[in-house]
């Protein structure tokens, strides 16, 4: 039985309990974080911790940057508790409102928020990494405010069950007649040798992995330009690549049904992908 950590304490998941007022079940109202452990090592904390500390303020919990930071110690002590020191696993981190009547506005100050985390056993796919992906178009139906992390992913849900139901991986949604990013991953578009990719706005969440590709290709020498890619581009483009912390590096081989390029990996999303995993597998600090 998996020990999960829920408001203060571990606990083994079945004598976890939520109050049905938490506001997380009823409005989606909370914030959560999905981080990557490689041998023990939580890759790229900082971001992941600034981004949740980001996403609170912006949406008012009650939970600051320390108790975010505390957040690390509890990550440590879950790999711990399920004997996930070895190998690859993820955390899943979630930060509600907390319970109160259902009243849309905030509850009383001093309503404790709804602290959970989880750690699970994760194995990259291979197959993923070396054949890539099938890809959809979705109209991109989520709220204007994309670049918080809230647990409320109706958007995501739905175009990523479209996806699941044409076969594919991943659905690349579209808003205004730009490619914004993926359902649950940041967007990559190869054009003229320079991987593109939407800029920092509301529309998309600010990704970690996004980051990190970022570094990791101009390091590489691929030129990298935040700018958006219209749906035409995309559909004549030679490479496209999804990027995210479950996902790291996938190339994107077919978009609905139609081949990307010559409809296998293409050399620049090799060299960021290479680049990219060098990262992940060499550049993780060990959590305390
Ligand atoms: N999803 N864009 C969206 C909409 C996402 O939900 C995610 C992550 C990303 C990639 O961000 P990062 O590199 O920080 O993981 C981009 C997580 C993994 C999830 O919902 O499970």
């Amino acid at each position: 039985m998996a020990t999960v950590y829920l408001n203060g304490e571990f606990l083994p998941k079945d004598a976890a309990r939520v109050s049905v007022d938490d506001r997380g079940y009823v409005f989606g109202d909370g914030i959560y974080e999905v981080v990557r452990v490689i041998e023990g090592r939580i890759f790229a904390w900082s971001g992941h911790a600034q981004r949740m500390a980001r996403g609170l303020r912006e949406v008012r919990i009650d939970f600051g940057d320390s108790e975010v930071a505390g957040l690390e110690a509890v990550c440590g002590r879950l790999l711990d508790a399920n004997d996930l020191r070895a190998g690859e696993a993820t955390i899943y981190l979630q930060v509600t409102r907390g319970a109160a009547p259902r009243l849309h506005h905030f509850p009383p100050a001093g309503t404790p928020p709804g602290v959970y985390a989880a750690a699970s056993r994760f194995t990259p796919s291979r197959e993923m990494r070396e054949q890539g992906v099938a890809a959809i178009v979705q109209p991109d139906i989520r709220w204007s405010r994309c670049d918080i992390k809230t647990v409320n992913l109706m958007g995501a849900v739905l175009a990523r069950q479209a996806a699941r139901e044409a076969g594919a991986y991943e659905a690349l949604l579209i808003r205004d007649g730009m490619l914004t990013e993926g359902a649950a991953t940041n967007a990559f578009v190869v054009l003229d040798g320079v991987a593109r990719t939407y800029p920092l706005s509301n529309y998309i969440l600010p990704g970690i992995t996004r980051q990190v590709v970022m570094d990791a290709a101009r390091d590489a020498g691929v030129p990298v330009s935040e700018e958006p890619v219209t749906q035409q581009q995309l559909r004549d483009a030679a490479e496209v690549f999804i990027v995210g912390t479950t996902t790291d590096v996938a190339p994107v081989v077919t978009i609905d049904g139609r081949p990307v390029g010559t409809g296998t990996p293409g050399p620049v999303t090799r060299r960021i992908q290479e680049a990219f995993l060098a990262r992940l597998y060499h550049d993780t600090p060990v959590a305390r």
